[in-house]
């Protein structure tokens, strides 16, 4: 087994494992009380969750559901009043971070969501009910439970009743001029922990360490966002050069298995975040399959270490990697 000391004081978690549950949006729709199952499992397993602002389950009822402290992901939205309450709904819940996401104050292209009539409200088509009753066992699910819209949001703004009202309010909130400033005005609010997530470029990331932010999270969103952009494995050895040990660097996109891990930590990341590879698991087998997915993840991770002659996760370089020449993403 690997050495088991702390990997980072930012996430406190076990070096072994130093891997966190991404924010995903609508969690609670792949597998009902989704975000409650997913955040038990990582309770359980050590590592921790991240709650997304357009999640199903709300802050409240994670808080009910686990003990341990959970991450809360925000957006920059322009509704004030907003980000005031829900970052005071964030505290009194006891979430140990922020998580501010800066890479979607506009919403990238999404091809397949437009190709497949992706809707909020679902458009009832043969289509669709089609596709719904080859999933019955799903739909029962979600009928057997009562949070089945966005709970951080609807009931709390004034204008927002039903899941129309929600589609244009939310179209309205992200401010496409977030700005340094408005980072510093959250950060002021927040007063904990602040983890900036979406940063891509060296000079960002110095930046973030101006801003007094205590992690960032190198990420292209998972690809949804930018097609073309640098991915965030290419673009790691250079921010964490720009940075050095000034900001805790962490990593997300792509990451699929334990050796994706090794690889992050390898080129300098404290630890990654997972976002498909948990959802998945949630969907097929909902709180055992997250579990199941962060089991095969430490599982390699553990058997690569051991095969690289590695005991200490904390201690990884990148002599144990071939980077092929021209991998590193460079910017001009
Ligand atoms: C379906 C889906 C929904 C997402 N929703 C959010 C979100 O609400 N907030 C956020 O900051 N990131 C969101 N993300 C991005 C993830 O937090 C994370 O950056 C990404 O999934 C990492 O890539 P991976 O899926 O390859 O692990 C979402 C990703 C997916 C796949």
């Amino acid at each position: 087994m690997t050495n088991r000391t702390t990997a980072t004081q930012l996430v406190g978690q076990d070096a072994t494992m130093p891997v966190a549950l991404a924010p995903v949006g609508l969690t609670g729709m792949q597998s009902a009380d989704g975000e409650i199952k997913a955040a038990r499992a990582a309770e359980k397993f050590g590592v921790p969750f991240t709650l997304s602002t357009m999640s199903i389950c709300s802050i409240e009822d994670i808080a009910e559901a686990t003990d341990a402290p959970f991450w809360f992901q925000l957006y920059v939205m322009r509704d004030e009043d907003f980000v005031d309450n829900i970052i005071a709904r964030a505290k009194a819940a006891g979430c140990s971070a922020l998580v501010l996401t800066l890479d979607l104050q506009i919403l990238g292209q999404r091809h397949m969501d437009i190709k497949n009539g992706l809707t909020a409200p679902p458009k009832l088509t043969p289509k669709t009910i089609l596709d719904l009753s080859t999933k019955w066992r799903w739909g029962l699910q979600m009928l057997g439970t009562k949070r089945r819209t966005f709970r951080n949001i609807v009931g709390h703004v004034k204008s927002v009743k039903d899941m129309r009202q929600l589609h244009s309010w939310t179209a309205e909130q992200f401010d496409p001029k977030l700005s340094w400033d408005t980072v510093a005005k959250i950060k002021e609010k927040w007063s904990g922990k602040l983890i900036l997530k979406g940063i891509l470029d060296p000079d960002d990331a110095q930046k973030a360490v101006a801003v007094g932010a205590d992690a960032i999270i190198v990420s292209n969103h998972g690809g949804r966002q930018l097609d073309g952009a640098l991915s965030a494995i290419r673009v790691l050895p250079s921010i964490v050069a720009a940075v050095g040990d000034q900001i805790e660097v962490h990593m997300d996109s792509g990451i699929r298995s334990g050796q994706d891990v090794l690889k992050a930590l390898a080129l300098g990341a404290k630890g990654v975040m997972i976002g498909r590879a948990y959802i998945y698991g949630l969907g097929a087998m909902g709180e055992a399959g997250v579990t199941k997915s962060l089991e095969i993840i430490h599982k390699e991770l553990d058997t690569t270490m051991a095969l690289c002659g590695r005991r200490d996760a904390t201690q990884l370089d990148r002599d144990i990697l071939l980077v092929p020449e021209g991998f590193e993403g460079r910017w001009v």
